[in-house]
């Protein structure tokens, strides 16, 4: 630990890289707190959207950041995102709602007004932060630092698989064109671009499939000294 009330995990890179479902394994094997930041900035373009706020109006897309009416609960082997008490998490899940997320995720004050509200998870026992700067800008001091990578290919191909087994139609050179675009988008940007931590542990796992990789991460945790509160 470094001096906060609680231990923090954070698991960046690029969507398709199995980044969300590690995120959710490792913290129900450790018993801890989960962070989806990505789901903050989904949330955040949906509600520009509903208000009609221009997803480039970076102040107005701020004041609505600042008092996101977005609750997380828990459900059966998910969590549902509710906004202003409404279920949004099929409609914040789409590739067009990915796309706007990495629109408002480029606006400065937009960042800066979600923020606190991400460090408000830090809680004990423990937090798992999934995004995509959260080793770099919003936990720089966490515990293990994981940044997970993998071939734009085989990251369209999980895509589309898991938006298929969704019955969401998609196509799958289209999914790589606007993968690579989001790709471009997040790692390009002035501030809180897509990129590894200096001190965090990279990991490919074109080759490899989720249980290997969740096998690596929990040893990686033991090795840290994080899995005290770990079920096996
Ligand atoms: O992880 P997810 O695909 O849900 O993220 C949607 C978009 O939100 C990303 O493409 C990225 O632009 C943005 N994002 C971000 N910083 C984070 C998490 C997500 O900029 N920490």
């Amino acid at each position: 630990m470094t001096g906060r009330s609680a231990p923090i995990i954070t698991i960046d890179g690029p969507s398709g890289t199995g980044k969300g479902t590690l995120a959710r394994l490792i913290t129900a094997w450790l018993g801890w707190h989960l962070l989806d930041s990505g789901a903050l900035y989904r949330v955040t373009a949906q509600f520009a959207l509903a208000r009609g706020v221009a997803l480039d109006d970076a102040d107005g897309i701020a004041a609505l950041a600042a008092q996101l009416p977005v609750e997380f609960v828990e459900g059966e082997g998910d969590t549902r995102v509710l906004l202003e008490s409404q279920d949004v998490t099929d409609l914040i899940r789409s590739e067009e709602a990915g796309a706007r997320a990495s629109q408002v995720a480029a606006l400065g004050p937009v960042r800066a007004a979600l923020l606190d509200r991400q460090h408000a998870f830090a809680q004990a026992p423990g937090l798992v932060a999934d995004g995509r700067d959260m080793g770099t800008v919003v936990f720089p001091a966490a515990d293990l630092k994981i940044y997970l990578t993998a071939s734009v290919e085989e990251r369209a191909r999980r895509r589309y698989k898991q938006l298929n087994e969704k019955g969401m139609g998609v196509n799958l050179p289209q999914l790589l064109g606007d993968i690579a675009e989001r790709d471009r988008r997040d790692e390009q940007r002035s501030i809180s671009p897509l990129k590894p931590a200096t001190d965090a542990i990279i990991l490919d796992t074109t080759d490899s499939d989720i249980a290997a990789v969740v096998l690596h991460v929990k040893r990686l945790v033991r090795e840290a000294g994080l899995a005290s509160g770990a079920t096996s």
